[in-house]
Formats: structure tokens, sequence, C-alpha cells
């Protein structure tokens, strides 16, 4: 790229070079001034690049970009662009009450209005920590200027006592030992910190990991991009290579609608399966989609999604962590087993300017340990499962994680594989769950399904990641890991749990969670895709009359606007209204 201005006239210009409002466009300038930036710069019809920064102390998954940004803004300004970095709402997954889960419309929202109302021409979007991503690629889809997505990586593999300890894995796992009293608080502490050694993201395969691996698949990020650890110097090159690009993306004119196609979507399921990616996946694909004005079915999962292989041996649903995934070829080698055996589509477009197919020249995997050929995978039939029935219209259930001992416990009985039949202990958030789990008059055995209602985006709210309950102790001190369970909220990417969940509708909306009573049979036939309370409708009819089980009261003005106009998980939580925005860069904004 040269010094020379752009042939087309760019959106910046209509702040800093308008001649109709030179009044304001004093205004617009001076500001900018005052901490160095000259006029001649703002006024040269150089592309003006924001930087979305989402890294801050209170988000340390994403902090890696406050040093990053040092290279975006090296690379922007060698391709001949000026960076502008700006601040996003911080969302951090694991300490965010009541979740993060609430924050990522209220992020969204906030980069609308930036990305609409401010002199940029482009954007990188700074990703890493579970929402961060979604919310970013939503509001650059609602805006529609030029995006990529810069990932932050993963932390480098955390390792306690010899053996490798994975961020969310090693906490439910050493809460398990706990509970059967096989470690001390101490140790459970230790192997938690253990977990996480360096700057980056969550190293498991969970909701980070799972989200900047799809942002590659969607086409949104330089190849490669996703899985780069934190800390390693291949990061700091990611992050200058992308800003040199921000700045071609805006001269070629490549806007987040000439990539976010409904392919592009489907090649995300597609290699969601093959990662074992996590179950937020669904709801967060479903956003991109509506904001992006694509057509996506929950169906989707089930039909281009569950026969695809577990090729990614990554915790939780594997062994490895987010080095060796990186160092076996990351994503695009996972992609270029999709590509060569007929999974994927190698046609769309992709913010490198390039065909995915054209991307992906090369990329075959360097360790079959870590990244298996589609012939010999991990796991057949590793997508999730779409089920309905009169508990819900649609819930998931990830099929990767589901272990050998619970597949021959529950899902192969002799005569009638893949059918399961229990009793149903409910509780009405994760309060009366903690409260109630080990009291011994539930009676619970390894027949029975744990429930979990008002846990979703209404009744939470939020939606939490709260479905994937542990057993009671005397479950867990016989040995058994997991118990089927229920809920209308969502599971940690990083679970194993066999959990079917983000059912929707949920409790609070009326939907059939709200009336099971604990002692109900369910049944699940995975064959069907059904799960079922088998209770006499004329009996729900009865229990409606006692009405919708109660949630907490709104706590914040946020958690009222976000109640009342937020659909449900299998529509991806999003904002009512808010989809009807496309676009609207297209549009200025008045003066
Ligand atoms: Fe932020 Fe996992 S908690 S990435
Ligand atoms: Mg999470």
């Amino acid at each position: 790229m040269s010094d020379k201005p752009v042939a087309r006239r760019l959106r910046s210009q209509d702040w800093f070079d308008n001649p109709d409002h030179i009044d304001m466009t004093a205004l617009y300038l001076e500001r900018f001034m005052n901490y160095g930036i000259t006029p001649e710069e703002l006024r040269s019809g150089k592309p003006i690049i924001g930087i979305a920064q989402s890294g801050s102390d209170l988000t340390p998954c994403n902090r890696v970009h406050v040093e990053l940004v040092k290279r975006v803004r090296d690379g922007i300004r060698d391709a001949g662009g000026i960076p502008i970095e700006f601040p996003t709402h911080p969302m951090f997954e694991n300490c965010k009450r009541p979740t993060a889960a609430l924050d990522r419309n209220l992020a969204y929202l906030g980069l609308v209005e930036i990305l609409y109302g401010y002199p940029l021409d482009g954007v990188v979007l700074t990703t890493g920590c579970d929402k961060t991503t979604p919310s970013a690629i939503m509001a650059a889809s609602t805006v529609d200027i030029p995006a990529i997505v810069l990932s932050g990586g993963p932390m480098l593999d955390g390792w306690h006592e010899g053996k490798l300890a994975g961020s969310g894995m090693a906490i439910w796992q050493s809460r398990r030992k706990l509970a059967a009293g096989e470690i001390d608080e101490e140790e459970f502490l230790q192997t938690a910190l253990d977990s996480a050694p360096s700057v980056g993201h969550c190293n498991t395969m969970g909701t980070a990991s799972t989200m900047n691996a799809l942002a590659e698949a969607l086409g949104l990020s330089l190849t490669g991009c996703g899985a780069i650890p934190a800390a390693y110097r291949e990061r700091g090159q990611m992050a200058y290579r992308t800003g040199k690009r921000a700045v071609e993306i805006v001269l070629e004119d490549l806007k987040p609608s000439d990539i976010l196609t409904r392919e592009a979507f489907l090649n995300a399921i597609r290699t969601n399966s093959a990662i074992g990616g996590s179950t937020n996946a669904q709801p967060h694909l479903a956003a991109m989609a509506k904001h992006a004005g694509v057509e996506l079915y929950p169906e989707d999962w089930q039909v281009h999604g569950f026969d695809i292989p577990l090729l990614a041996n990554v915790q939780p649903a594997g062994a490895y962590l987010g080095e060796r995934y990186h160092r076996a070829g990351g994503t695009p080698a996972i992609m270029w087993e999709l590509l060569e055996n007929g999974k994927l589509n190698g046609d769309c477009p992709t913010v490198t300017g390039k065909t995915m197919g054209e991307n992906l020249k090369g990329r075959e995997a360097k360790d079959r340990e870590v990244i298996r050929p589609f012939a010999e995978p991990l796991k057949e039939r590793a997508g999730f499962l779409v089920l309905k029935g009169n508990l819900f219209d649609f819930a998931i259930m990830k099929m990767s994680v589901v272990s050998e001992d619970f597949r021959a416990r529950y899902l192969q009985e002799p005569g009638r594989e893949g059918v399961f039949e229990g009793k149903a202990v409910v509780f009405d958030g994760s309060e009366d769950y903690h409260k109630r789990i080990n009291d011994p008059s539930l009676d619970i055995d390894e027949n029975t399904i744990l429930v979990i209602r008002g846990a979703g985006p209404i009744g939470w709210p939020g939606s939490a990641e709260v479905v994937n309950m542990q057993p009671p102790d005397h479950i867990l001190k016989r040995g058994i890991k997991s118990l089927p369970t229920i809920g209308d909220g969502r599971q940690s990417g990083t679970s194993d749990s066999p959990s079917i969940l983000n059912a929707s509708p949920e409790s609070a909306a009326g939907g059939g969670l709200a009336w099971i009573r604990s002692g109900d049979i369910v049944r699940i036939d995975f064959n069907l895709g059904r799960c079922d309370m088998l209770v006499e409708d004329a009996e729900i009819e009865r229990r409606k009359g006692d009405g919708i089980p109660a949630v907490p009261p709104d706590a914040t003005p946020w958690q009222r606007i976000y109640r009342r106009s937020v659909n449900q998980l299998s529509d991806g939580a999003v904002l009512e209204g808010a989809a009807d925005f496309r676009q609207i860069a297209r549009n200025p904004p008045r003066h």
C-alpha cells in the first residue's frame, strides 16, 4: 500500500472533509489534535481503522490485546491507514455476575453505536473470552463496515503435578475429587491456579477457543488466527498482519455481508462438531446469523453438524490443550480434513480476499495424535443432538463429551438401545440445587434425571451455565461421575457433562419445564430425538394453574430492559427488533 489517498470517498470523510458542514468538520477534528494527531492525517482520505479493544484489567482473558494493539497499529500504519483505538464493554466469563451472557447484547448495542456514530471506515475486532467474539461479530454485521477478527489466543498449557490441567476442566474434575474426599481444598485451589499459567483465554476447547475457531471458520479472521497461544511470538505477528489487512479490506470494500452467508454458517456448524466445540456455539451462531440476516435453523445443528466426527483431541472432549492444538495445525488443519472429505464448502469468500478453499491449501495437520484424519476420528457422529418433546421445543446435547461409560449405562440397554427413562428431581435455580443436592430424602440414584429451571435468558436473567449439575456426593463416591441432566440454561464449554441444555422456551417463558414436578418420569428417546415427561396432558393443564415458578426480580435497569426484549436460546437470545437493523452504515448518521 502506498500513502496515496483512496480513489473512493470513505465514510470518515463525511466527518472530516465535508464542504457542506465545515463548521461541524472543525468540531469533529479539533479534539483529536489534543493528543497529537494532525489535521493532515485525518483529512488525507486514508482509511480510519477502529480497534475495538476488548482487553482490560476486568477482562483478563483478553488483556493481551492491550499489548498486541501496538502491532495492530504498526500494521495499519504500514498499510496506509490511521488507527483509532476505543474500549468495548468488558465481559469476563468467570467473574461477571449473575452471568456474562447478560452482557453480550449490551456489548453488542454499545459497539453498534460506536461503529455507526463515529468516523470509522473499518474495524479490527479484538476477541478472546467467550462472549467477546459473538458480540463483536454481531455488531459488525449490523453496521456492516469492513471488519476483521483478531483473536487474543489461548493461555499456555496448564500443568499440575506433571499432568495437563486445562481451564475449566481442571475445576470440574477437582470439584468431583473434592466431593469424593480424594483431595483437600488447598489442592483444589492450587489445581485451578495451575490451569492458568499465562495471558490468554481458556486453553481448553471451551467457549472462547470455540468461538475464535468459528470466527475463522466463518471467514472473518486471517487463516490460523484463532489457535495461536497468546504468549507466542506468532500472536504479535498475526496482530501486525491483521492490522495491515484491515486497511486493505476497506480499500476493497469487503464487508461482513460479503462473507457471512448461510454456507459460511454451515461451515462453522460442521467445524464446531469436528473440534468438539462448546454448546454455547449454538446460541452465539444463531445470534450472529440473525444480525447478519442469514436464515439459520435450530435443526441445522442436527442436519449439518451431527454426523461430523470428532477430529480434535483437545479437552474437554479429548486429551490435549491449546499449545498442542496450535502446533498440530489448529483450526485450518481441522477444516482441511473436512474440505478433503467433502464436508466443507470451499467456495465461501473470506476476509483474506481468497476463498476458504484457497486459504486451506497446504494446511494438513502436522500431528496426528492431536488432529485425527477424517477416516480415523476420536468419535463418530460427534455433533449436537437436537431434541424436542413436551418439555421443550428445542434443546441440544453435545455428543462428543458423552463418555463410553455413560453410553453403556444409559444408551445401550439391550432391547431398547437409545431410550432412557428416569425419575426427575427438579431444582428451581442453582441456589436450590446447591442447598438440596445432598439431601438424602431426594432419593437420587443412577436412574435419576436432574432438572434445573429458571436458568434461561429471562429466568436467570441472561441464561446461566448451570445445567452441568454434579451428582450428589454419595453417587460420586460410588464412582458414577455424571447423571443425565436437563435444563433451560446453558453449560460451560469446558464441561464434559452429558446434559440436555439450552431448552427453549424456558420455564420463565412458560415452556414445558415449568410444569414438571419431582418424581415425574422423563423419557428420552435418542433415536427419535424426543424428550418427554410421562405426564397426562390433563395433569399438565391442571399444573398450569399453579403458575410459572418464580424467578428473582430485576436487579439492574439493564436486566429489566433485557428481560422484556430477549428471545430464547434456540433463536440466539437476541433482542427483539434489533435484527431489523441491517447494514446501517449505508445511511450515514445525521450531523
Ligand atoms: Fe475468559 Fe474462559 S473465562 S476465556
Ligand atoms: Mg463459560
